[in-house]
């Protein structure tokens, strides 16, 4: 009976926490609020995930969590960085299996983020030594992540003809996560790269349909959310944005009508969710005041909208009390903190990220050696 009673009032002070209450994302019943940000670790050796991903993601995992994949390339002309993953080869798709089965295995709910770079990258990744292609030709001019601009070489702008058979591409990516085993795919349309060089006018300077106005410049992105969906359902499809960043230098001169404009138009897919990242984030990682929000596109989006972007226990817990997101995806505290749910739920102290192995190539360290819970049996 004391039993009972304990259990019990353990369930009520987890419903007073606003972050672990129950959400139905669709089709999907998710047990708490606690989203894993999407994460590049640079660990996939030759562009293929590898199996010590299985322990990152499954220590992750929760039951009824969900959880967003690091961005994954859909064509041989979508890679950037060393060692991140793809999903367009049948090695790509077989080497992601049984990392879906570990998320699975625990009950939790895994999409896989589909990422094309654009201009974000150099001859070295691309077929042939071939430019990086984009919606434009002009290269990015910031500094980026400590490397120069002068390191990204100017891209080749995509012919209007050319942009179906990327969309394409996605479309097939989309597929073959679902054979991954993946619950949904996440459309990167963030921080900078192919989708948002086309929805950023000050990175977009074409003149033909996908440039020049609000509604040209979304084209290419809600043409891939088009047929993602078509493929796969939009009941499985996310798409992530971030009118509001201006990361590898592409900022737009009116993010709120462009998030706007995204926010409504996406209504006519019915997609599950869209994820945004907080205005604040100017830069990757620096918060900055702002009276900026996000609130007219969470309102104006019908389905379930994620916000990332600083947010800690109490941010989080205020986002979902007050109405202004449904989840919340954590990207820092979740990577160093492999139990973050069962900590905020207690209240615990977090373990710190260590930035300089947020991309290093080690199978272990600074990947799947965060620390949990001392003395917690219930999250190990
Ligand atoms: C190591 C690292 C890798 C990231 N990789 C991705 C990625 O693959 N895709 C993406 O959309 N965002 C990526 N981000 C951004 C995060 O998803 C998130 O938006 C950002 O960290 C801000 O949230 P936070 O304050 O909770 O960390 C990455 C961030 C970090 C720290």
């Amino acid at each position: 009976m004391a039993e009972e009673e304990e259990s019990k009032k353990g369930e009520m002070e987890k419903r007073a926490i606003p972050l672990l209450t129950p959400h139905r994302l669709g089709n999907f019943n998710l047990s708490h609020r606690i989203v894993l940000a999407p994460l590049t670790r640079m660990r996939s050796y030759n562009f293929v995930a590898q199996s010590h991903a299985v322990l990152f993601y499954s220590q992750r995992t929760t039951k009824g969590g969900f959880l967003i994949g690091e961005a994954s390339g859909i064509s041989d002309t979508a890679q950037g960085y060393p060692n991140t993953p793809g999903i367009w080869t049948r090695e790509q798709v077989a080497a992601w299996k049984p990392i879906v089965n570990a998320v699975h295995e625990k009950g939790g709910i895994f999409f896989c983020q589909l990422w094309h770079a654009g201009r974000v990258s150099d001859y070295s990744y691309q077929p042939d030594g071939q430019p990086p292609i984009s919606s434009t030709d002009k290269p990015l001019t910031a500094e980026i992540n400590g490397s120069s601009a002068a390191d990204y070489p100017p891209p080749r702008r995509l012919n209007t003809h050319e942009i179906s058979q990327v969309v394409n591409d996605f479309r097939i990516a989309a597929k073959n996560a679902m054979e991954a085993g993946f619950d949904g795919v996440e459309i990167h349309g963030a921080n900078g790269y192919l989708l948002d060089q086309f929805l950023k006018d000050q990175v977009n300077d074409r003149t033909d349909e996908y440039g020049g106005s609000l509604e040209n410049r979304c084209r290419f992105p809600l043409e891939v959310v088009k047929a993602v969906a078509d493929e796969i359902g939009a009941d499985r499809v996310g798409l992530r944005l971030s009118p509001f960043a201006d990361y590898n230098d592409c900022g737009d001169s009116n993010p709120e009508a462009l998030g706007l404009h995204m926010a409504e138009s996406l209504n006519k897919y019915g997609i599950l969710y869209c994820h945004m990242i907080e205005p604040r984030m100017i830069t990757q990682f620096e918060k900055s005041e702002t009276k900026l929000s996000l609130l007219p596109m969470r309102k104006a989006f019908k389905g379930s909208f994620i916000v990332a972007g600083g947010y800690n226990r109490d941010g989080g817990n205020e986002a979902i009390a007050s109405g202004s997101a449904d989840l919340v995806a954590f990207g820092r505290l979740f990577l160093a903190n492999p139990d973050l749910p069962r900590r905020f739920e207690i209240n615990a102290e977090l373990n710190k990220y260590d930035r300089s192995t947020f991309y290093t190539f080690d199978p272990v360290v600074g990947y799947t050696d965060y620390p949990f819970l001392k003395l917690d049996t219930k999250t190990n």
